[in-house]
């Protein structure tokens, strides 16, 4: 028996990365999964690895930016599966030129801000508020969100990037509020670095390096370690948890900034 076996989940984003490796492991936990992407050949890509393994999944092409495909998406679980334990909210938009303009303060603008925006945090709220009714009628549920590190701290890049994660957290915390004495949790998790088809777009050989150095583990995160700690959220384990955001980041959080540096020092 898998621990998120009988459960529907959508995973936005789950052509890639962290959404992918998310949807795999749901799959053999024994979720039935809904893989929503934008590049719908990479969705499709990862419902095949799912079926190949014997799980059940449905790619779905949308783009989280649009009200009335979120209503879709939602709908669609429903349509196929009657019933909707987890909402996923992972997509980002990891485009190089929209990271490039953001990265400096005189270039992002308010372009780039307000499709952050509307894809990292707005999407996610109102995928949830798709999904409440179905979730409120069963008395349970759990919406988990893909945060950031820089959502934490200051920033020298990424002005629109930060910010939006910074909000994610704080929705994370609001929907656990005001849900969760109806059943419905919702946590949000941080991750490190982690080797994803979107880090390496943006990340030089250089950066992963000294990433690594920032990191208290031997290497930097892999997507799987982020599906594990999601698969634990949306698990029946979980019940106590909500509102809450769970760092899976090789501990680059859990020093002063000072630490690289000493650790050089005193070899
Ligand atoms: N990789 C890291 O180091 C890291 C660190 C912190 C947070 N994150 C977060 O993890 C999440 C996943 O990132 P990743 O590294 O796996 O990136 P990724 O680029 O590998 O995957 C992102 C996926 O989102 C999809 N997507 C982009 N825009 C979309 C849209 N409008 N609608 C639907 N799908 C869309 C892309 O097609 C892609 O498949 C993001 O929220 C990101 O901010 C990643």
């Amino acid at each position: 028996m898998g621990r998120l076996q009988d459960k529907v989940a959508i995973i936005t984003g789950a052509g890639s990365g962290i959404g992918r490796a998310s949807a795999l492991r749901f799959a053999r936990e024994g979720a039935r999964v809904v893989v929503a992407d934008l590049n719908g050949e990479g969705a499709a890509a990862v419902v095949a690895e799912i079926e190949q393994e014997g799980g059940v999944g449905l790619a779905l092409t949308i783009d989280v930016a649009v009200e009335s495909q979120l209503k879709t998406m939602v709908d669609t679980a429903i349509d196929t599966y009657g019933e909707l334990h987890i909402l996923f909210n992972n997509a980002c938009n990891t485009d190089p030129v929209m990271s490039k303009k953001d990265s400096d303060f005189f270039t992002f603008d308010a372009e780039v801000f307000h499709h952050r925006m509307q894809t990292n945090v707005l999407a996610g709220v109102l995928a949830a508020r798709f999904a409440m009714p179905h979730m409120l009628e069963r008395g349970s549920g759990c919406i988990l969100f893909t945060s950031s590190s820089s959502s934490l701290k200051g920033e020298v890049a990424q002005f629109s990037y930060g910010a939006t994660k910074a909000a994610v957290n704080w929705y994370v915390q609001t929907l656990a509020a005001t849900f969760g004495k109806q059943g419905i949790r919702c946590n949000g998790i941080v991750p490190g670095v982690i080797r994803t088809a979107g880090m390496e777009m943006w990340a030089t050989d250089a950066m992963k390096d000294a990433f690594l150095d920032m990191h208290q583990s031997p290497r930097l995160g892999l997507p799987e370690d982020i599906a594990a700690m999601a698969t634990f959220l949306a698990s029946d384990e979980a019940a106590f948890t909500n509102g809450a955001l769970y760092y899976v980041d090789g501990g680059i959080n859990c020093t002063t900034p000072m630490v690289p540096a000493v650790r050089k020092f005193l070899q």
